[in-house]
């Protein structure tokens, strides 16, 4: 049996008084890519920023690699692997492709060269680019700086909020090919969270489809891309 990379149960979390995550239950093994998708403001990102940290969980439990992460900074979950690229980029748009990717490597200061080389292995346009600003990137180069920065880390699980957002098909094929094929060359564990559900279930393992704060729907990609349920409300078949 693998080993559970991330194990969440019955996490709740939200804003002010408003309860937006009401009993998340979802885990990811080793190796695996795992989707989650499901209709605008349902929690998705929220969920992301909990895992990571950026936001304090109200109850249930967040375990990574079997550690409980309540307690733990943000900064101290990047160092046990924990990586996300999130929605909108926050990149340092006034400083250079390099730079920014520098500044994910802090957890890792004696390897910037080798995790520079790898980076530049799976993204090679950001290498022709490397001094340019980040914000004179295209959308599509800054999606690759955003996960080339997280990758800086070193993580045992990628987290990505919002892959395909705002970039050309042809754009997405591209980074859902270098996706696999790091998951491929490298033991990396994935939790991607996915608009474009055709797109979702295509990179993932499985999935889970989220609404109103919970998990509505599960299981393994293959299955849920024929699920008729799935097809009408998320694929628009009819
Ligand atoms: N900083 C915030 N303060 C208050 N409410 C927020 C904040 N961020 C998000 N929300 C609310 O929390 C709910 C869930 O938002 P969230 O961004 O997690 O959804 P999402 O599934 O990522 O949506 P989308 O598909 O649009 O990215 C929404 O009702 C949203 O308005
Ligand atoms: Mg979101």
């Amino acid at each position: 049996m693998a080993e559970k990379v991330l194990e969440v149960k019955e996490l709740t979390a939200g804003y002010g008084d408003v309860e937006i995550l009401k009993g998340i239950t979802l885990h990811v093994y080793e190796g695996e890519v795992v989707a989650i998708f499901g209709s605008n403001g349902s929690g998705k990102s929220t969920f992301l920023k909990v895992v990571a940290g950026l936001l304090k969980e109200w109850g249930g439990s967040v375990r990574f690699f079997g550690e409980t992460l309540t307690h733990l900074a943000p900064q101290e979950r990047v160092k046990r692997g924990l990586a996300l690229a999130s929605e909108g980029r926050r990149l340092f748009l006034g400083m250079s492709v390099e730079e920014n990717l520098i500044m994910g490597s802090w957890t890792k200061r004696s390897r910037v060269k080798e995790n520079l080389d790898r980076v530049y292995s799976y993204f090679p346009e950001l290498k022709g680019k490397r001094k340019d600003l980040a914000g004179d990137l295209s959308g599509g180069q800054q999606q690759m700086l955003s996960i080339g920065r997280a990758l800086m880390s070193e993580p045992k699980l990628l987290m990505i909020d919002e892959l395909s957002l705002g970039l050309a098909p042809a754009v997405v094929d591209r980074l859902a090919e270098t996706l696999l094929s790091i998951r491929e060359r490298e033991k990396i564990s994935m939790l991607i969270v996915e608009q474009e559900v055709s797109l979702a279930l295509e990179v993932s393992n499985r999935a889970y489809v989220f609404d109103l704060g919970e998990v509505v729907d599960e299981g393994y990609s293959e299955e849920l891309l024929e699920r008729d349920s799935i097809r009408r409300t998320y694929l628009s078949v009819l």
